[in-house]
């Protein structure tokens, strides 16, 4: 048995797409089991750039790719997704019959509830993502073996249709976007298009490592946008931590062998909420910019700051992290210094953990530990012949969060990339 999880030990967009490639080659099953649309992962083979938001980026090493029931899935864009890769790759592709549908209402209230928040607004991907999760522990969710019978299919829209009209249209002054038949004929459709792939995504990933196949495990989002441990309220609505796994896949929790934290060699964030380490002006443009800081999914610049030990002190603690993968260490190639976060000044105390009170998190200072720099190499195979403080920079990394870095990665290529 071997089951590896790959989880973003940060805010999102680690690197997780990249790594999940790399791992991807040995698994038999990559598996999906929190998110949806609003994750964006890029793998890049041979200069050849693969966008993913819903498909496993293990598709590209032609693995069998599952979506568990923990995610949001929004059959249109999944549509787009495999259309994008026909005549390349053509995944097998299986969904458990459990997973939510994000309906067209959900992306509108997303919109809607966003704008209502004004300047209190989260920053969503506007995917729809947050309505539909609530949807489903309001026990109100449209699920995949809903989409692919035509009669419930019909219901489900009756019901949903005329409540969210109404929530639209009354709390928010909106309007629902597309007619209920035509949203009923392009779902339908939908629906029998992907029938075919349904599957239980538990029995078939339990099955596989009970006969000692390997199954790879690709979260999406990060640590600290998780609804329960993350900086709430600005987090998603799904669980990208390991444990996220156990309920988004329907797995035992002994079944996971090792935790891969993907951890980028400093921090950035999308959207709203806190963030300690922040930079701004001609440093924080020259790090978007090396390090091509956009959002995969809503082209966003995104935030950039220093690498925050506190943050990952953390996400070690809450994820079981076995072994962490850093990325992007080339992208802090020929500063003169690097500042590592160590520690929070806060009313007098040193933390060394996030405190769940943001309010706590506002008065909070970074207390930064400076380390030299140095000049990496995408070419680099090994990882005795990066510079001394390089190797410094990893090592202390690894001591601060207790586990070794088995992955180093120092470029977006797959080839770019020591293992060790
Ligand atoms: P994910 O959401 O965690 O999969 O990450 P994203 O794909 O959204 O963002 C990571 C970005 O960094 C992508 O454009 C990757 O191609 C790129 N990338 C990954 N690893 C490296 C690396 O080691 N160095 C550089 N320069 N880019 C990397
Ligand atoms: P990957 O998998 C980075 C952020 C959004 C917003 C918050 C809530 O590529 O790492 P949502 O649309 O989920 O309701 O938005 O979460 N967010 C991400 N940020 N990477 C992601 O995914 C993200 N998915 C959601 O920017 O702040
Ligand atoms: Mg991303």
């Amino acid at each position: 048995m071997a089951s590896i999880v790959v989880v973003g030990a940060q805010f999102g967009d680690e690197g997780k797409g990249k790594i999940v490639d790399l791992l991807a080659e040995k698994a038999d099953l990559v598996v999906r089991f929190n998110g949806g649309n609003n994750a964006g992962h890029t793998v890049v083979v041979q200069g050849k750039k693969y966008k993913f938001h819903l498909l496993p980026s293990g598709a590209l090493q032609g693995k069998k790719c599952l979506i568990g029931a923990g995610v949001a899935l929004d059959p249109l864009v999944l549509k787009e997704e495999m259309k994008q890769l026909e005549g390349e790759f053509s995944p097998k592709l299986l969904i458990d019959p459990r997973t939510q549908i994000i309906m067209p209402w959900h992306n509108a209230l997303d919109g809607a509830k966003e704008a209502a928040k004004g300047k209190a607004k989260i920053g969503t991907t506007g995917r729809g993502i947050g309505p539909c999760y609530a949807d489903r522990a309001n026990r109100a969710g449209i699920r995949f073996c809903d989409l692919v019978d035509a009669e419930r299919l019909r219901e489900k829209i009756e019901e949903g249709f005329a409540e969210n009209e109404n929530v639209l249209k009354k709390v928010y002054n909106a309007e629902m976007p597309v007619s209920k038949e035509a949203i009923f004929a392009e779902y339908n459709a939908l629906g029998k298009e992907f029938a075919k792939s349904m599957a239980d995504v538990s029995m078939e990933a339990n099955r596989a490592l009970n006969e000692g196949k390997s199954v790879l495990f690709e979260g999406a989002q990060g640590t600290f946008l998780d609804n329960d441990f993350g900086t709430y309220p600005f987090v998603t609505s799904s669980h990208p931590i390991a444990g996220g796994i156990f309920t988004g896949v329907g797995l035992g929790i002994r079944k996971i062998e090792r935790v891969i934290g993907i951890v980028k060699a400093y921090t950035t964030r999308v959207g709203e909420g806190p963030f300690v380490t922040e930079l701004e002006g001609r440093l924080a443009e020259s790090v978007r910019e090396k390090g091509q800081e956009f959002g995969t999914t809503t082209g966003r610049p995104r935030r950039v700051g220093w690498l925050d030990l506190v943050l990952l002190r953390t996400a070690a603690r809450l994820n079981g992290f076995t072994e962490i993968a850093l990325t992007k260490i080339d992208v802090l190639s020929g500063m003169k210094t690097i500042k590592v976060c160590t520690g929070y000044k806060c009313n007098g105390k040193l933390l060394k953990e996030l405190p769940a009170d943001l309010e706590l998190l506002s008065e909070c200072a970074p207390v930064y530990r400076e380390m030299p720099g140095f000049e990496i190499k995408g070419s680099e195979k090994k990882f005795g012949n990066l510079p001394k403080e390089a190797r410094e920079y990893v090592a202390f990394i690894e001591k601060e969060v207790g586990v070794p870095a088995s992955i180093v990665s120092v470029g977006p290529d797959r080839e770019e990339t020591i293992v060790r």
